[in-house]
């Protein structure tokens, strides 16, 4: 046992050292020029940060604009400055290698829209396959089973961190009609990325 673990170790280290950490400090490369450059010229009026308020309060912290904009919308944006043009924010210019690097920076603050898109879309598979043929589970058409409430009012009843629970945990819904389920976390994330866009406010 004690020979073997050190040699496991090493096949482990060695096989993702290949490819992975090359991309990946390329990445990190980049996240820290958009942090430096964002420090630089946007700090003065925006948040930086995972958590706090913004300087200017009107300016959105940054991990807020990661969720608002795909990384190409970004990058697009801040190359012909329409995303950002607003009296109180300075006209600047920066090159598509700056563009980038802020990009990677603000996305590196929170999941992005095009990842909330993809959770969401399999999370709409999810249902489909599981309880689609009982409930609906789209905006507005009627249950298979009319006794199986759509879940777009099952939302609407509960709050999210008791729907989370039941996902991860199984509904004990007391009706035997009610196959029993559990979804481990990952699926919950996707479920309920999906049923919030169920939600009208
Ligand atoms: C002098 C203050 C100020 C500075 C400096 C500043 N901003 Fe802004 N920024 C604002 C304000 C205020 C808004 C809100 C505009 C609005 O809502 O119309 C804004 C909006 C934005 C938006 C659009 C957010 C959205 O949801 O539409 C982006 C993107 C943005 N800023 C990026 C940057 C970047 C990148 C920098 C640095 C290179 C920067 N800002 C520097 C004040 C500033
Ligand atoms: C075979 C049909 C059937 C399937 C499949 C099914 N359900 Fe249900 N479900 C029902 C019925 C019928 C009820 C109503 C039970 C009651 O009122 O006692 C219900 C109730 C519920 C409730 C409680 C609603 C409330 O208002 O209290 C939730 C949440 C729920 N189902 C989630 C799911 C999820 C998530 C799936 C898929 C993983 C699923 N169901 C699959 C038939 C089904």
């Amino acid at each position: 046992m004690r020979i073997s673990l050190p040699l496991l170790a090493l096949v482990a280290l060695a096989l993702p050292a290949l490819s992975l950490p090359a991309l990946a400090a390329d990445t990190a490369k980049l996240i820290a020029e958009g942090r430096r450059l964002a420090e630089i010229n946007c700090a003065k009026c925006h948040n930086l940060e995972t958590t706090g308020e913004s300087p200017l309060t009107d300016s959105p912290p940054f991990r807020e604009i990661a969720k608002n904009y795909d990384p190409d919308e970004l990058v697009d944006g801040f190359m012909d400055g329409l995303a950002v043009r607003h009296p109180l924010m300075p006209d600047w210019e920066v090159t598509q290698e700056q563009a980038e690097a802020l990009t990677a920076f603000v996305m590196s603050l929170g999941p992005g829209k095009r990842d909330e898109e993809t959770q969401a879309a399999r999370g709409f598979d999810l249902l489909q396959k599981d309880c689609s043929r009982c409930h609906a589970i789209d905006a507005d058409s009627p249950s298979p089973n009319p006794k199986a409430p759509p879940f777009r009012d099952v939302v609407a009843k509960y709050d999210p961190d008791a729907l989370e629970e039941a996902l991860a945990e199984g509904i004990v819904t007391g009706h035997n009609n009610m196959p029993e389920f559990a979804f481990p976390p990952d699926d919950v994330t996707a479920i309920i990325a999906y049923l919030d866009t169920l939600k009208s406010d």
